[in-house]
């Protein structure tokens, strides 16, 4: 696998390999590479030739009170997982090479809408960090495909919506959630967890699982949905931030009308916000 740390440095070998008329795809990650991540490198490499995946822990989308400076590096690990998953070039720049101009005051790229709800009201100006340095990765890289986990279904849906307006033409492909045994969504964040928080945690999924069957089995009043099942997070030990039954598509509040859904939570245990989400299809 090559490693590369500048973006220079990265376009002049992706030239040869656009060259070469070789696919490429792109999956960017803030590292402490988990097996989901290590699934998005997968299924990129069943899409394209050559795969890039990229390593960057962006200052631009965590806020103030967030996890920026002990967010967890593991470059070593990693690199030797990379590898195995058969990467072909890992893509790990510093801040000055993506923020060449520094944070203040940079080109930014904004999402309206779709990024204001849910974490969005949670995390403000988080969606706006996502959507500037995916832009910037998919300028760097030009890749054919992109490759991103439904696991963050929101900026799943934020980075389609950048992809369409700022006209980029990528493949954007979205990767079923891994988890864990238990149902535990796999999370770099998840490291932050003592054991007894773990199993506290396994509530989120038990509650959009059991949420998504009571919808499948035909109850269709939402906002009822969403306020017991903010209930259960909280009896079970889960400080709610939302919880919220949501159009697939524009992630607006999901009326009996919709047939395709996704219900989105996120919640504390203890410090630590988790997030997971299940996708609900009506017939
Ligand atoms: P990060 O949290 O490192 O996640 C990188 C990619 O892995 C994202 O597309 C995310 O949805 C996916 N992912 C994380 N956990 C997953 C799981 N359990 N199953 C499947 N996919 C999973 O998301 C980011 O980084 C950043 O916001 C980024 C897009 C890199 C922009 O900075």
């Amino acid at each position: 696998m090559q490693i590369t740390h500048h973006a220079k440095e990265l376009r002049s070998l992706l030239a040869d390999v656009r060259r070469s008329g070789q696919r490429i795809a792109v999956v960017p990650t803030m590292g402490n590479l988990h097996s989901g991540h290590i699934k998005l490198v997968t299924a990129a490499l069943t899409r394209a030739d050559f795969v890039v995946s990229t390593i960057f822990v962006n200052p631009m989308q965590f806020g103030q009170n967030e996890d920026l400076d002990s967010y967890p590096h593991t470059p070593d690990a990693d690199i030797e997982k990379l590898q195995t998953a058969g990467c072909h070039c890992l893509f790990a720049p510093p801040v000055s090479d993506i923020y060449p101009n520094g944070l203040a005051q940079h080109t930014t790229v904004q999402v309206p809408g779709i990024s204001e709800r849910h974490c969005g009201a949670s995390r403000p100006g988080h969606f706006d960090g996502v959507a500037t340095v995916v832009s910037k990765l998919f300028n760097i890289v030009a890749p054919d495909i992109a490759v991103f986990g439904l696991k963050d279904y929101q900026q799943f849906q934020v980075i389609r919506k950048v992809t369409a307006d700022l006209c980029f033409d990528i493949d954007i492909v979205g990767v079923a959630t891994e988890r864990d045994a238990d149902g535990l969504a796999l999370s770099s964040r998840n490291g932050y967890l003592s054991s007894t928080e773990k199993q506290t945690a396994l509530s989120l999924n038990q509650t959009l699982t059991l949420t998504a069957q009571r919808i499948s089995q035909g109850e269709h009043n939402y906002r009822t949905l969403e306020q017991e099942a903010a209930q259960t997070l909280l009896a079970n030990g889960i400080q709610p931030d939302y919880f919220n039954i949501c159009q697939a598509d524009t992630l607006a509040p999901a009326t009996a009308a919709n047939k395709r859904l996704v219900i989105l939570a996120a919640g504390f245990v203890g410090k630590t916000r988790l997030i997971d989400n299940i996708e609900v299809t009506l017939t």
